[in-house]
């Protein structure tokens, strides 16, 4: 595990009766060789003693934000800057809402608002608070922001309910930790374009053609691949969701407008993931005012729109990797083939939308990888996950 060597691993403990796992947590990434900061709240700290935290991290248990300084400086600052990696494990409901609306009133919120690192976080409560829609809003709030939720783990929980809600294992913890650290550099000095969300054809002052893509799978595509260390540009239609932390976004409304934005990138891209639902077809003329009804049939005349990723695959150089996708309702996998090689690019993402949890808007996605030599079919998982398994793809397939 020489990823953990030396690293230092903000680890939050809150008020969950599993807070006593994170001390077992910390032992193993401290025999690991990383340097575990531990930042306890007070109700952590009535379930986990610092006094165990510190005997087995052989570091200093953060409790209070004025007392506990290093050296007169504001250490929750310091030790958010220096954290390679902030967990909070156990999670509780309390500290996810304080960390999904910027709350800073006890040392571990406030560091976390400090820090600079991939931030993830192990919810452990009851399955009912789990399960209830604040503590879900809160985390789809932290999930688009970019902040890793392990999930909890179903079976026996202490309240004496069995659901969904248990801290998971801290080995899983470690493996997690092992392999976020092991991505930091993956895409160290490559430079990104991420195309997301629809594109919108204007047909008259007010109305447009457009599609329901929530842009959910390419900005986490953008996250994945900022959080390897690529430096991100995310060329983005008419969206609701924020920009990824530490990514560039430009913002094009219709197909012309996104070809645009990315063929004036492309020549000093290294990867390019197309996954903006672009528009196939533009009103041949956009009338300047509102049109009026008429009472008769009309028409629209529609115009073939450039079809960037096809005019990539025509610029590219060699040293140049191109992804797109592929939504199909049937024949997906030969369709998909079809389309790469017709494109002239590595990786086509193919999704069947006839199946439930695929798709536009959704936070699931079912994909195939569909490369050169190799058709590899996922289960269904998070946007992020997907994204994260695409990002190590094109860095694989890189070299
Ligand atoms: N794409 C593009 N420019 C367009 C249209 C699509 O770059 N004008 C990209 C998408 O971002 C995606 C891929 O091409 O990466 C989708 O391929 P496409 O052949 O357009 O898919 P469909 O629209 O589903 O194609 P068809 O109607 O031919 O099945």
């Amino acid at each position: 595990m020489q990823e953990l060597e030396g690293k230092h691993i903000l680890l939050g403990v809150t008020g969950s009766i599993s807070a006593f796992k994170a001390i077992g947590l910390a032992s193993k990434l401290t025999q690991a060789g990383a340097l575990v900061d531990v930042v306890a709240t007070a109700n952590g700290l009535r379930l986990a003693p610092a006094a165990a935290f510190e005997a087995v991290t052989h570091r200093k248990c953060y409790i209070d934000t004025f007392a506990d300084t290093d050296d007169l400086s504001a250490n929750h600052v310091s030790i958010g800057a220096r954290a390679d990696l902030a967990l909070i494990a156990p999670c509780s409901a309390n500290m996810l809402a304080k960390i999904a609306h910027g709350i800073a009133d006890d040392k571990l919120s406030t560091t976390m608002l400090a820090v600079q690192c991939p931030v993830w976080v192990a919810p452990a409560m009851n399955c009912h608070m789990y399960g209830s829609a604040s503590v879900q809003e809160n985390l789809s709030i932290l999930r688009r922001r970019g902040v890793g939720i392990v999930e909890p783990d179903s079976g026996n929980l202490a309240c004496g309910y069995a659901g969904k809600g248990r801290m998971p294992e801290p080995d899983r913890l470690i493996d997690l930790c092992t392999n976020i650290l092991a991505r930091r550099n993956l895409l160290a000095g490559k430079r990104v374009i991420v195309t997301a969300g629809p594109t919108r054809e204007y047909i008259d002052a007010v109305r447009y053609i457009s599609n329901p893509s929530s842009g959910k799978m390419g900005y986490a595509c953008a996250r994945a691949a900022q959080l390897c260390g690529a430096s991100v540009e995310l060329v983005s239609g008419p969206t609701e969701l924020p920009t990824p932390a530490g990514v560039e976004r430009i913002d094009v409304v219709s197909a012309a407008d996104m070809a645009q934005a990315v063929f004036e990138r492309f020549d000093r891209a290294d990867i390019v993931i197309m996954s903006a639902a672009v528009a196939d077809y533009t009103p041949k003329s956009r009338c300047a005012h509102k049109m009026h009804k008429t009472g008769k049939e009309a028409q629209i005349d529609l115009v073939p729109t450039v079809d960037i990723l096809a005019e990539l695959g025509n610029r590219r150089r060699k040293d140049q990797f191109l992804c797109g996708f592929c939504m199909e309702t049937e024949n997906l996998v030969e369709r998909a083939k079809e389309k790469r090689s017709k494109k002239k690019v590595d990786l086509i993402v193919a999704n069947d939308l006839s199946r439930a949890g695929a798709g536009f808007g959704c936070n699931t996605n079912i994909v195939t990888l569909i490369t050169e030599g190799d058709v590899l079919s996922l289960d269904m998982a998070s946007k992020d996950d997907v994204a994260r398994r695409i990002v190590d793809t094109i860095a694989q397939m890189m070299g």
